[in-house]
Order: structure tokens, then sequence, then C-alpha cells
């Protein structure tokens, strides 16, 4: 974890690297149409050098502590800008080491500069915000530094242009791309870049022969931006700092082998959590007591396996103990071998993933911990592993829900929804003041999606509408596909009261019919994370999503 502080200037304390902002000029390629196509603007665009490439921006002159630094270094850094080596196109960097470098003033001069590309001054959007500060954290990266100075966050909110807060509750339907970002989340998504950069996962490795990561402190200078107190500045980075731990728990977890991430495991985790925090309570059922639920398609999923099923709940109590919670279950399947309904063996390794909704939970509640908002918040995980084996279900097999309904098992890859299913019986218990389940439940939710965005489903439109708006705000996106009833018919089975597969098509959605016909006593929403939870192929890792969007949705309740 990064550790930062908060200073008035950015020579007040001396770091290994200070890293100050490189605007665009305002007409340049990088405005809000991305190329400039229409006869107006080609006409307003200042006269390009044949020798400028027609897709870069323009650098603006330097402002602020880049041009402080500036005039100390000769002219140095704004020579950079305009021979086109530093870019101001969002994400691009450009480092100056300046050892020997006589300064011109009498100021300290750090050893390294990284010019960091913003674009140009106007209404950033969260996705460009978020850009720009990956890109910044691999330069600081690189760069080697152990202590960073970060003055190009200020500048860029220094030059966001005022706007109420009130403007981005319109933020609902968002078919554009341009979801504002808030001066203090700036502040936060900044830090978050850094942490995630510094990230690694090496617990199984005897011989690194990568180098960890030399970052350690980040050290950001305060805007002069009113709308942005010091007050809510601290608060930004302090959520943002219990955000990056709850991720890390998420990705540590979801990158953790199917051999030691059990369902037992995980339990062991909540258990561990609810020592090392007052706050948060644990509740675990073991097979016997879930068993004695009547828990029949939950049972249906783990009885093929050798390891023993869990169903964890934690308990965050940051209200008073007679408010209502707001329930979060995850999908933890530890490993999704698929049954006797088979995975073909290409990447089936990744199916060590499919527990990372159960993640995600954890990790929320890692952050909640930390926080202490004032709200209650129930975290539950349904934990089991899919094999087959002589005593797994088999197709056609029919077993009884803990509602009572009775469900046909056509495929026993569609594992998730039989042990969500039973589970979203169960909270009812909790009396939920809203329920939001999480699972990388359908492979037909990245054909629709792919991996930038998670679908949300629910018959609510205010839960929905609440879900979606924290997605944008955090850069962590969902997109809404429908739930409607004329899909049910799909599930409805020859021989039981449902089948758990569709006929054909839309199967995020026919998933979704299928735990909306356990829901129908709170207000529900489900998130399938399948292409969003972790980045798949050679670079395979766990993203630490949807922590973003259910935290920030969380605060927003309390
Ligand atoms: N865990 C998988 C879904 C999945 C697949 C997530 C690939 C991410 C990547 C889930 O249990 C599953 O196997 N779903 C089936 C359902 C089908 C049998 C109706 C699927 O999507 O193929
Ligand atoms: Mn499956
Ligand atoms: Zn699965």
């Amino acid at each position: 974890m990064i550790k930062h502080s908060i200073v008035e200037t950015a020579f007040e304390k001396k770091s290994e690297c200070l890293l100050v902002a490189l605007f665009a000029e305002p007409s340049a390629a990088s405005s809000k149409e991305g190329k400039s196509s229409s006869g107006t603007q080609s006409g307003k665009a200042s006269p390009r050098r044949a020798a400028e490439d027609s897709n870069s921006s323009k650098a603006a002159p330097l402002s602020g502590v880049a041009a402080e630094l500036d005039s100390q270094l000769n002219g140095l850094l704004s020579d950079l800008a305009s021979s086109g080596e530093a870019s101001p196109e969002p994400g691009s960097t450009c480092l100056v080491r300046t050892a020997g470098v006589q300064s011109s003033g009498d100021g300290e001069i750090p050893a390294r500069i990284i010019l960091v590309g913003v674009g140009a001054p106007s209404d950033i959007s969260v996705q460009t915000f978020i850009k720009i500060a990956q890109g910044a954290a691999s330069a600081a990266l690189a760069c080697k530094a152990t202590d960073i100075t970060d003055a190009w966050t200020a500048a860029v909110v220094d030059q966001l242009s005022d706007h109420s807060p009130s403007d981005n509750q319109t933020l609902s339907l968002n078919h554009g791309d341009s979801t504002r970002i808030e001066p203090a989340d700036c502040f936060a998504q900044a830090l978050l870049a850094y942490d995630a950069a510094v990230y690694r996962f090496n617990e199984f490795k005897t011989t690194s022969a990568e180098k960890l990561p030399k970052l350690k402190k980040v050290v950001f200078v305060s805007p002069d931006n009113d709308e942005l107190s010091g007050q809510a500045l601290r608060k930004s980075l302090k959520t943002a700092a219990a955000l990056a731990a709850g991720m890390t728990v998420t990705k540590n977890l979801g990158n953790a082998p199917g051999n030691v991430c059990t369902p037992r495991y995980l339990a062991d985790q909540a258990e561990a959590l609810a020592r090392d925090y007052k706050h948060i309570e644990c509740e675990i059922l073991d097979e016997k007591a879930i068993r004695k639920l009547n828990m029949g398609a939950f049972l249906s999923v783990s009885k093929g396996s050798d390891e023993p099923p869990r169903i964890i709940a934690m308990r965050y109590m940051g209200a008073k103990s007679g408010d209502e919670a707001h329930v979060l279950v995850g999908k933890g399947i530890t490993f999704d071998t698929g049954g006797i309904s088979i995975k073909p063996g290409l990447g089936m390794d990744e199916m060590k993933y499919d527990m990372c909704g159960a993640a995600s939970v954890m990790g929320v509640m890692k952050a909640l911990a930390e926080l202490q908002p004032a709200i209650n918040v129930v975290g539950v995980i349904a934990a089991a592993e899919n094999m087959p084996s002589a005593r797994a279900s088999k197709p056609g097999d029919i077993v009884t829900t803990m509602s009572g309904q009775t469900v046909e098992i056509l495929n026993t890859d569609a594992e998730g929804r039989l042990v969500l299913c039973d589970t979203l019986t169960w909270i009812k218990k909790f009396k939920p003041a809203s329920v939001v389940d999480i699972a990388t439940l359908t492979g037909a939710c990245i054909v629709a999606l792919g991996h930038e965005t998670s679908a949300l489903l629910s018959k609510d439109d205010e839960l929905a509408q609440a879900l979606l708006a924290a997605g944008q705000r955090s850069g962590d996106r969902s997109w809404r596909l429908p739930l409607w009833d004329v899909y049910q018919p799909q599930i409805d089975s020859p021989f039981a009261d449902i089948q758990n597969i569709g006929s054909k098509g839309a199967g995020t959605i026919t998933a979704a019919c299928f735990l909306s016909r356990f829901t129908k006593d709170y207000r529900w929403a489900h998130l399938d994370v399948a292409g969003t939870a972790w980045v798949t192929g050679a670079k395979k890792a766990a993203t630490g999503r949807p922590v973003p969007q259910l935290l920030n949705y969380l605060l927003a309740q309390a």
C-alpha cells in the first residue's frame, strides 16, 4: 500500500521525483469530439505545422509548478513540450533527469521531473482522468523513485470548471461517455492508480525475477480550487486508501489458486477479518447447517467435490443496530470445472476466478471496516467447488431449493445460480434494505459487454439507477440489461418448477431471470462481472472490480 500526505506547495517537501501537468491547447485534437472533423472546427483550429502528427495535440504554454520549474531550468521543459518529445496527450509522460543541470534561481530542483500529459484543460471525464493517472503511475514506477510529489493532480483540479455537484445527478442515463470527474475524485483516482501500479501477487514465487516496485509514498500538492476544501480532500483520500485496501483483498483472493482458495479458506479469511476489526462479526454455515436449511440447489453443486461448502455472513454494523442492512451476496465458486457438463480444457485454469464475486464482497467489508461509515451492511458469500465425480449432479437431476421451488439441472455448468438461489432465500432473515448479488455468472455477459463493463439487471429502477451512478462516478461502470418477463418462459421446466438454463439466446438475462424467482421479497439487483472481475489471457490478474462501484453505492446510502 502506498502512503500519502498532503502539502500546500510543490517544493515544500523534497521528493525523488516531481510530477507536473502538461496541458494541451484547447483547440487541439484532444477536445471532446476527439478528431476534429467538422468544417467549423477545423476552421477554428490554428494552422498546424506540416511535421505535426494530425492526431496529436499541441502543448499549451506551461503554467503553475511546471512553469516555475521551467524557468529555473532555463526553458528545458518548454523545449521538450514544443519539440513534441513531451506530449500533452492524456496518458503520455516524459521523464526529465536534472542531475547536473544548473538552476537559474535559488530553488532546489528535484532529481527527476515527469511531465504528465493531461489533455486540454476542460471538463475531464472520469475515464480520461483514470487513463492519465495510470500513465503517471507507470512513469513514477519506471523512474524507480521511492517517494514522489504529485503536482499534476492539483493542476488538473484547478482547471476544472465550476459546476454544482447536482449537475452530476443527471448523469443517470449516460449513453455518451462524458461523466465529469468531481474535484475530490481526482485525488482519489490518482491514489488508486499509484496503488494499483505497485500491486504484485508474488506469494507463490520462490525466486522473484522481477524487482519489486520501489514506490512507497506519494505527496499530493493541494489545489487552489475553491470547490474542494482541505477537509473534503483528506476525506476523499481516506476513502480511496480504504478502497485500495479492499481491492487488494479482492485481488489477492481472486489470484490465489483453487487448491489454496477453497470454501474453507474463504471462511477462514472472513473470520480473520472479524478478528482484525471490532465492527465486523462473522457467521459461518458448514455443510451440516446448509443441509439443515434444506438448500437442495446449493448442495447439488458441492456434492461432487471433496471440499466442503460454506456460507459466510459478515456483518458490519456502523449504524444503529435497529436500522435495516444492505446485503451483498457474492458467488464463491472456488473452482468451476463445469461438473459433469465439464468445460473444455483450454483456459480452464481461469475458473479459479469464479469466486471473484465473493472476493469483491470481502473487499467491500474490508473497506467498510477501515472507513467506518454510518451504515449497516451484511456481506454474504456462497462458497462451493464445482467438480465432476461419481457423486456429482447429472443433467436432468431435480432438486428442491430452500424456497420450496424445484429445479431441473439441465447443465451442471450453470452452477452459480444454484448456489446463489438458496443463499438469496436465506438472506431474507436480515430484512434487507437492498440486496445486490455479484457473480461471474455467464460467458454470455462477455459476449454482450466485453471486459470493460459489468452487466446490471434489476426490476427496481431506483436501485438500478443508484448502482449505475455509483459505477459511473467511480469509473467502474456497469450497463443495464432488461429483466423483462418475456424472457421468463425460457426457464420453465417440463418436469420441475424451473430449469437452470434458458432455451436460446440472452444467457445473461435468463440467468438473472432464474435468480429473480428467489428475490421477490426485497429490493434486488444483480451484477454479472464475468468480463470485468479479472483480466484474461497471458496477463491474467484479478482487477478488484466491482469493489469501487459497490463501495461508492453503499457510501451514498449512508
Ligand atoms: N463461471 C461460469 C461463467 C463464466 C464463463 C465466467 C467464462 C467467466 C468466463 C458459469 O458458471 C458458467 O459456466 N456459465 C455457463 C452457463 C450456461 C451453461 C448456461 C456459461 O456461461 O457458459
Ligand atoms: Mn459454470
Ligand atoms: Zn461458474
